[in-house]
């Protein structure tokens, strides 16, 4: 081999070989050196799940919780749920270009969700539940073009939902519960989480007063439509219930111009005019709802 050109020999002369040992592409790939990063801001690791991501390996393809495309040495997941991690999701992880899947959950990580990561458009699945992430969801959230699952639940989330959650075409899934979201849908016009496991009651601060289409249909919604719900209801808006298992007497204060029969059914202990089903029990149930102050919290779902 030596013996073939001068050109073999030139290239391998000391300085380049001198140069080229410095030069990082001979150390960790780029989604490696952006792993780091977040290894370096974590806080505490007692489970010592991040010992073996090391700066000196050329790819990341084998450090504990890192998946790689087969032959691309690309991190395609970053798995580490359960792991008494304490620190924050770092802007960093949102530049892995290839990831689609990160599960954090289960952890201490607080601060904010940075925007790179809302603008991940390979990511499918963020599931981030159980820890302390505060801040608003931001409409930035459109980014997240190829999202199938978003867990945010147990977590600190704050502020409205928004509006662009409703208009991601690939969502499957998304679990809001236990978060401090509030208000809700004020800018939203069209609102479809039909056919999702939407559980608990209808929120009493629902504000929808754009709304002029809401499909909460084959949910597991439960309890009263409370007349607080029905007064947030614009009169315009068609709102659509049905198949859930939602109980009493439809308020009388719901505009019923745009409303069906059909919007109410299938939920078998409801009653009232739109049903055209008279309640026997008129107006109080046998136990109080239950008062939640959140939205309802959002389970899983395929449309
Ligand atoms: C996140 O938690 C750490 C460790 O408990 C704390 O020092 C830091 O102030 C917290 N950051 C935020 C934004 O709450
Ligand atoms: C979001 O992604 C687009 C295109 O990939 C890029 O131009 C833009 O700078 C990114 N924004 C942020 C905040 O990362
Ligand atoms: C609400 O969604 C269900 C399920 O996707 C659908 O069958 C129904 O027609 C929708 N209701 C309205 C009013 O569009
Ligand atoms: C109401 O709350 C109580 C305890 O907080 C719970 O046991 C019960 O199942 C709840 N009922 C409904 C309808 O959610
Ligand atoms: C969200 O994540 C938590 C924690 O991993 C899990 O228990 C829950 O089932 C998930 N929710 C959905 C809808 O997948």
């Amino acid at each position: 081999m030596m013996t073939n050109s001068d050109q073999y020999y030139s290239f391998w002369s000391f300085g380049v070989f001198f140069f080229l040992s410095l030069c990082p592409s001979f150390g960790l790939n780029i989604d490696g050196t952006l792993l780091l990063s977040f290894k370096y801001s974590v806080l505490e690791d007692p489970l010592s799940f991040l010992d073996n991501w090391d700066y000196n390996d050329a790819t990341p393809c084998l450090w504990t919780g890192v998946t790689c495309a087969p032959d691309m040495f690309r991190v395609i997941s970053l798995v580490l749920p359960n792991s008494k991690l304490i620190g924050s999701i770092l802007e960093e992880l949102g530049f892995i270009q290839h990831l689609h899947t990160i599960d954090l959950s289960n952890n201490f990580l607080n601060g904010t969700l940075p925007v790179s990561l809302l603008n991940a458009s390979e990511l499918q699945v963020l599931s981030l539940s159980n820890n302390a992430i505060s801040g608003e969801l931001t409409e930035s959230i459109g980014g997240l073009k190829s999202l199938k699952v978003l867990n945010l639940s147990v977590n600190a989330f704050v502020g409205n939902l928004p509006q662009k959650l409703s208009f991601l075409q690939n969502i499957k899934v998304v679990s809001l519960s236990k978060n401090l979201f509030s208000g809700g849908f004020q800018f939203v016009e069209v609102l479809d989480l039909s056919s999702n496991l939407l559980n608990g009651a209808l929120p009493d601060n629902f504000d929808g007063d754009s709304l002029k289409y809401l499909n909460f249909s084959s949910n597991k919604l439960s309890g009263l439509v409370s007349p607080q719900f029905a007064k947030k209801i614009p009169a315009n808006a068609a709102i659509d219930l049905s198949f859930n298992s939602l109980t009493g007497e439809i308020p009388e204060s719901i505009d019923l111009s745009n409303q069906k029969t059909e919007f109410f059914a299938g939920n078998t202990d409801l009653c009232g005019k739109p049903l055209k089903k008279l309640c026997t029990i008129p107006s109080t149930p046998s136990s109080p709802p239950n008062i939640t102050t959140n939205p309802p919290a959002i389970a899983a779902i395929p449309k």
